[in-house]
């Protein structure tokens, strides 16, 4: 795993990709992306460009950042948020490998990935001690996307653990000795606390929680920021929640903007200026195993990650953020599902 400041040097990453000039906090001496050769590539290079940020390109970590995408509330958009924060933050240019942790294997299907019962996947790396490199799989039609793919076996993974030696650091064992270059590691978890959100939690640095703006968006909450703080006093010091971000976001309802103003007095400066309005393109983007960049990468949902990747990526070395659209919510969206009154 990517541990230096000077590893974006081309004698040191063997694989190509996108490289920058150095890394550091001056975003000018960023190289775009090239451009994607597939079709479906391009016309998300051209979402990118759409933002009028292309040439701009966005400043790497100065080490891998690992992302833990959890909230044990089901359906509040941890797998679209992943997959989609991991396309846009690829397209901006980054390396970016996807965990998917989830016995349900939803973000493998959005990425195109193929995990039927035979596939290697995390499973083996958890519970055979396979290595990572061995399941990790490139996602088509995003260059520097990868994923690590979830199959059923993976359901009987949290039993498994439990008699398992170092039965909590299995994933970030895994992790430190993958020895491919990444920005970002992004990692899907299940809606649970248990055994495959705990190895999520020691392996990562950072929590990203979506909130669904919705009546009892915070309940339960408080059990998730429990258990981050027990693996961070006595299994990751490092651990902290950097990031969260509020999705399906109906700017018409006066419900949704009270939900939000009480996520973003409750936790401040960790809420995302942008948040993911709710979208018809978004929701309907994975049963073709596509993210909502390669799907419609015009579409105000495609637009929306991008800008919440730029974000989450300007914050992590400490740049200022402005916003690129004024509005990039949802009020001006002819894909919206019909306002929740
Ligand atoms: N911004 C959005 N607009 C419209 N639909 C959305 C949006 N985000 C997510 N969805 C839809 O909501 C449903 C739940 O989203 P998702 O699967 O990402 O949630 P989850 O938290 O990963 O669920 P689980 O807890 O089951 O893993 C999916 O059908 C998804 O397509
Ligand atoms: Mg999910």
């Amino acid at each position: 795993m990517r541990s230096d400041a000077n590893i974006a040097g081309p004698m040191t990453d063997p694989v190509p990709g996108p490289r920058t000039e150095s890394i550091g906090a001056d975003v000018s001496r960023e190289t775009p992306p090239p451009m994607d050769d597939t079709p479906i590539g391009r016309a998300a290079q051209l979402a990118v460009e759409a933002l009028g940020r292309a040439g701009e390109g966005l400043p790497r970590p100065e080490q891998t950042r690992v992302m833990v995408v959890a909230n044990q509330k089901g359906g509040v958009g941890k797998t679209t948020t992943t997959v989609n924060l991991a396309a846009s933050l690829a397209l901006h240019g980054a390396r970016v490998l996807v965990v998917d942790l989830d016995p349900q294997g939803n973000a493998s299907t959005a990425l195109g990935i193929d995990h039927h019962a035979d596939v290697p996947s995390i499973y083996d790396v958890l519970v055979e001690s396979r290595p990572l490199s061995e399941v990790v799989q490139p996602v088509p039609d995003v260059e520097g996307l990868f994923c690590a793919p979830a199959t059923i076996d993976l359901a009987g993974a949290e039993i498994e653990l439990v008699s398992l030696v170092a039965r909590e650091s299995r994933l970030q064992r895994a992790i430190a000795s993958y020895e491919q270059p990444l920005d970002y590691i992004l990692i899907d978890c299940p809606p649970s606390l248990g055994l495959l959100t705990v190895n999520a939690l020691v392996a990562g640095q950072e929590v990203l929680i979506p909130i669904q703006c919705e009546y009892y968006a915070l309940e339960g909450l408080g059990q998730l920021l429990r258990n981050v703080d027990l693996v961070r006093g006595h299994l990751n010091p490092t651990l902290h929640v950097s990031t969260i971000l509020l999705t399906m976001y109906d700017g018409r309802t006066r419900l949704a903007s009270q939900v939000a103003d009480e996520v973003r007095s409750h936790f401040g400066e960790e809420v995302l200026r942008t948040s993911i309005p709710r979208s018809v393109r978004i929701s309907e983007a994975p049963s073709y195993g596509q993210t909502v960049l390669t799907y419609d990468p015009g579409s105000s949902g495609a637009l929306s990650y991008l800008e919440a990747a730029r974000e989450m990526a300007l914050k992590g070395v400490g740049v200022k953020y402005e916003a690129t659209h004024a509005h990039l919510g949802a009020q001006n969206d002819p894909n919206m599902v019909e306002g929740i009154q």
